[in-house]
């Protein structure tokens, strides 16, 4: 029998990393966080300056990308780069290297490889639809885009980082449409997901209702 997974889709600052990685910890479980491998892709791109729209240069990138995850902290080639990872400039790469095949092929023996007992977390876009499509629970987790950007907003100003709240709005309309709309692996809710609108809930509540979602399809294990 394959290691059970929870698949957590949604789009940008909905908060599903903070959630899904809760989720994991409360269970016991491995976590993945996809978001960051396509972080990572955008910024060896960059630093190897190869073109966000050199599709067989970003997958080669993919495929040989040397990373680990030290204690949920990203390393790449052994350095740690968790904060560049989360700025503007790998967010918006990072939607831009998305977009092609080529690279989301490249990765996703990566991510199947995280399915280990005994179990997993895995949050994205296409978890659910795509790279663990057999998941026993799929999350569709969401807020509105004025509630995200607000929660984006704060968490910058509390890292003291400069911010303003009709940019990140702007920007996170824009990686909406670019997710939503490619042709591969889009971010659409699936059929067999359960809806999570967040943008009235705490994070608290949030984990509860996935918990409770799973004890539901579990009930001999608890
Ligand atoms: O979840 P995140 O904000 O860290 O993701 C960063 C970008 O990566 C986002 O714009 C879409 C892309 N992404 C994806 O296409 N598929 C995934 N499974 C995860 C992220």
């Amino acid at each position: 029998m394959m290691p059970p997974v929870i698949a957590i889709d949604g789009p940008s600052a909905s908060g599903k990393g903070t959630v899904a990685a809760q989720v994991a910890r409360e269970l016991g479980f491995h976590y993945l966080d996809s978001g960051s491998l396509y972080r990572l892709v955008a910024l060896a791109a960059q630093r190897a300056q190869v073109s966000f729209d050199d599709e067989a240069g970003l997958a080669r990138l993919a495929a040989g990308l040397d990373v680990s995850f030290d204690g949920g902290e990203a390393r790449l080639a052994g350095e740690s780069v968790d904060e560049e990872l989360r700025g503007e400039a790998c967010s918006a790469g990072a939607s831009r290297v998305a977009r092609f095949p080529a690279v989301r092929e490249a990765l996703l023996a990566r991510q199947r490889a995280m399915r280990r007992l005994p179990g997993l977390v895995a949050d994205g876009r296409d978890m659910g639809s795509v790279v663990f499509p057999d998941a026993a629970l799929k999350v569709f987790l969401t807020a509105t885009a004025e509630v995200r950007a607000e929660r984006r907003y704060k968490q910058l100003i509390e890292k003291g980082m400069p911010a303003t709240i009709d940019i990140l709005l702007a920007d996170l309309r824009e990686r909406d449409l670019r997710d939503a709309n490619r042709p591969v692996a889009p971010l659409v809710q699936q059929a067999d997901s359960v809806l999570l609108d967040t943008s009235a809930m705490g994070i608290a509540a949030a984990v509860a209702f996935v918990l409770a979602q799973w004890r539901e399809r579990v009930p001999g294990l608890f």
